[in-house]
């Protein structure tokens, strides 16, 4: 499946259950638009809609990557002009893709900048380029990453380095980014290494991954009491899978390779 909206272009590989959606407004660094955002939510859509009754849960894992060189140079500053400062930037493609109930991979080269870091920080992993650039330039125009940009990097790092970030505005390069927890990896061959882990990602049992998504989400959200009694909701339901019955079978049997397929 392949198909282009005005802002993204989306494929899915139904052999390996991975679908790509790619930013595409390399002409502005595929800073986020209003439209772009929504074309976002509508790829994802799509993507999703891969899954039916029939073939259980079709869609493994999404790597959301940037087109011609950049991830994303964050809000689309043209429109901010146009209304009140950030007010055009509709912050629910973030939340969409924390929600989403498949892992997203952030494939990051080139610029990742302001909503463009946010978006990536949304996603469930970040792999970079080694020229990738990373920043939140929103203070020289007066304001704040409105997404969440100092949340999220007080999370990944701590709240010494967004606060570092955020108010100096200065890029920081890849290798930096991952010693703080902010990149998950910055490989030799990227392009190789997140399709090998998207495959990886794509092998597993795909309810289970789904609820690791969650727990994970829950865990930054929440203290650890309450926490550990979510997951214990997360799991028993996962006893009664095939997919439980079908990973149980394989590390039995030496040579039987499971097939999982989110039932
Ligand atoms: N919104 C809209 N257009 C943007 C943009 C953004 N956030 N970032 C870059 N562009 C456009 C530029 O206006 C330029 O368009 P033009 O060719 O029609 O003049 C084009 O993308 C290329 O950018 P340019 O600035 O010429 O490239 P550069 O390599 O010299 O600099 C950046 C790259 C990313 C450092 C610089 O574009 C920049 O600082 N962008 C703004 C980043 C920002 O503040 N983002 C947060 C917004 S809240």
């Amino acid at each position: 499946m392949q198909e282009t909206f005005d802002t993204t272009r989306v494929e899915f590989d139904e052999e390996t259950g991975i679908g790509r959606l790619t930013l595409n407004r390399p002409d502005s660094l595929n800073a986020l638009s209003g439209q772009l955002q929504t074309d976002i939510i509508d790829g994802l859509r799509l993507l999703e809609a891969e899954n039916d009754d029939r073939n259980g849960i079709a869609l493994r894992a999404v790597i959301v990557e940037g087109a011609e060189g950049n991830f994303c140079a964050g809000a689309d500053i043209t429109e901010f002009s146009e209304t009140e400062p950030g007010a055009s930037s509709d912050p629910e493609h973030y939340e969409f893709i924390m929600d989403f109930p498949v892992p997203v991979i952030a494939k990051i080269r080139g610029y990742c900048l302001g909503g463009g870091l946010e978006t990536a920080m949304a996603c469930d992993f970040r792999f970079a380029a080694e020229d990738a650039r990373f920043g939140l330039p929103e203070v020289d125009l007066g304001i704040i990453p409105g997404a969440g940009g100092v949340q999220f990097i007080s999370r990944l790092a701590n709240p010494a380095a967004a606060k570092e970030i955020a108010m100096t505005g200065e890029h920081i390069g890849a290798d930096r980014a991952r010693n703080l927890g902010i990149v998950n990896r910055v490989p030799d061959d990227l392009d190789e290494a997140t399709q090998r882990f998207a495959e990886t990602i794509a092998s597993k049992p795909p309810l289970a991954i789904q609820a690791i998504k969650e727990s994970a989400n829950v865990a930054t959200q929440t203290g650890l009491r309450e926490g550990r009694q979510y997951d214990r909701r997360l799991f028993e339901p996962l006893l009664d899978t095939e997919d439980h019955e079908e990973g149980a079978r394989a590390f039995a049997e030496d040579d039987y390779e499971p097939e999982f397929s989110g039932r």
